[in-house]
């Protein structure tokens, strides 16, 4: 209740800042960025472009994938001409398909960047039950399992580039605190609902893929740390906002339920605030594995904070983006998670 009422009238936390914080705002004592080269997925629309158009506001170089190269070159177009100075560059890549994803990945190579900072941000909430062309459900392999090949990929430029330059890389993953709506066994609904639609409810399997990026972050902020990389990782919920997520259900009932939920919305300004907090805020440096919400340290859920659970998904998450799209859940099987 307290907490509501904290959020409602957006009162701040320990950082300054709060709910009603803007992107702009939380980043107006960050340093300049001209030297941070980002990558943002998800900048076509809603909190990524936010993000994108603030960080390009404080002269970060930014690299944007996107599946549609259409809308990336406009929202490129959008920025440019509030910033004629930006530089910014498009590039494909569907977060769906694991080639895509090591396609994208080559390309970039290919540019011989460096890379500062990389803002896993794309997402969607699948109403219909879909299989990615991996044999994936589509939810899962776009906001979860894309990412975890995509930051394994360019792990090494991230933590060569820190060495080179002295600063420290971030990796931003955005969630949701939906994540906590799930429970149960993820592996074997993962497994379930790539296999068939009976089981598949979109708000459970949008909930499994936001806590498996909760947990992306948390086995993944140890292993920077064993291997002594100046790189951290830190995830977010943005805060609930109407954008283009909920694109697939548009229509009265959708219409009234935001309407009647008014009071809880933050603007695309307000969401945009903690992703661009966690990646540029100086009062952050070291700081890994954390879940953030309103720009500040928040509690993530009780299987979210699991260590086992995160060494588990990774060790399932590594098969499945080591094996061809049938051969997925067989070799799971072998590691011990049964009656999938
Ligand atoms: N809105 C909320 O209330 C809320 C709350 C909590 C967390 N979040 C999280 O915030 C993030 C941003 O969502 P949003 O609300 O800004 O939604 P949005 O406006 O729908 O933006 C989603 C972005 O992800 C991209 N995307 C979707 N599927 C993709 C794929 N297969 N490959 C590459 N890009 C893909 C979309 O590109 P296209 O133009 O190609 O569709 C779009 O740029 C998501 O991770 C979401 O889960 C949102």
């Amino acid at each position: 209740m307290f907490e509501t009422v904290k959020y409602l009238i957006g009162s701040t936390g320990a950082s300054g800042f709060g709910s009603k914080s803007t992107a702009e705002e939380v980043t107006n004592t960050c340093p300049d960025l001209r030297s941070i080269t980002a990558i943002i997925t998800g900048a076509t629309s809603g909190i990524g472009a936010e993000t994108a158009r603030v960080l390009a506001k404080r002269r970060a170089r930014l690299v944007l994938p996107a599946r549609n190269l259409k809308a990336a070159e406009e929202a490129k177009a959008r920025i440019v001409s509030e910033f004629p100075e930006s530089e910014i560059i498009v590039m494909a890549l569907d977060l769906s398909s694991l080639s895509s994803v090591r396609n994208f990945v080559s390309e970039f190579k290919l540019l011989n960047l460096p890379l500062n900072l990389l803002i896993n941000n794309a997402g969607k909430f699948s109403h219909e039950h879909a299989i990615s062309e991996d044999g994936i459900e589509m939810t899962f392999a776009t906001n979860y399992l894309g990412h975890f090949l995509l930051t394994k990929l360019l792990l090494n430029t991230m933590i060569r580039t820190a060495k080179q330059t002295g600063v420290q890389g971030r990796i931003v993953n955005v969630s949701s605190s939906i994540h906590g709506w799930f429970s149960g066994n993820m592996i074997r609904y993962i497994g379930q609902i790539s296999r068939s639609k009976s089981q598949y409810d979109a708000t459970r399997a949008y909930a499994l893929s936001k806590l498996a990026n909760v947990l992306h972050t948390k086995e993944l902020a140890q292993r920077l740390k064993q291997v002594d990389a100046n790189v951290t990782v830190n995830c977010v919920h943005p805060g609930i906002v109407r954008t283009r997520l909920t694109r697939e259900r548009e229509g009265f009932i959708t219409d009234l339920v935001f309407f009647l939920a008014s009071k809880l919305l933050k603007t695309i300004p307000q969401a945009a605030a903690t992703t661009c907090y966690v990646a540029t805020h100086p009062g952050l440096v070291n700081l890994s594995g954390n879940y953030f919400a309103d720009c500040n340290k928040a509690s993530t859920s009780k299987l979210g904070s699991n260590s086992n659970e995160a060494a588990k998904l990774w060790a399932a998450s590594e098969i499945m983006v080591s094996r061809q799209a049938k051969a997925v859940f067989d070799p799971l099987n072998a590691l011990g998670y049964h009656d999938m």
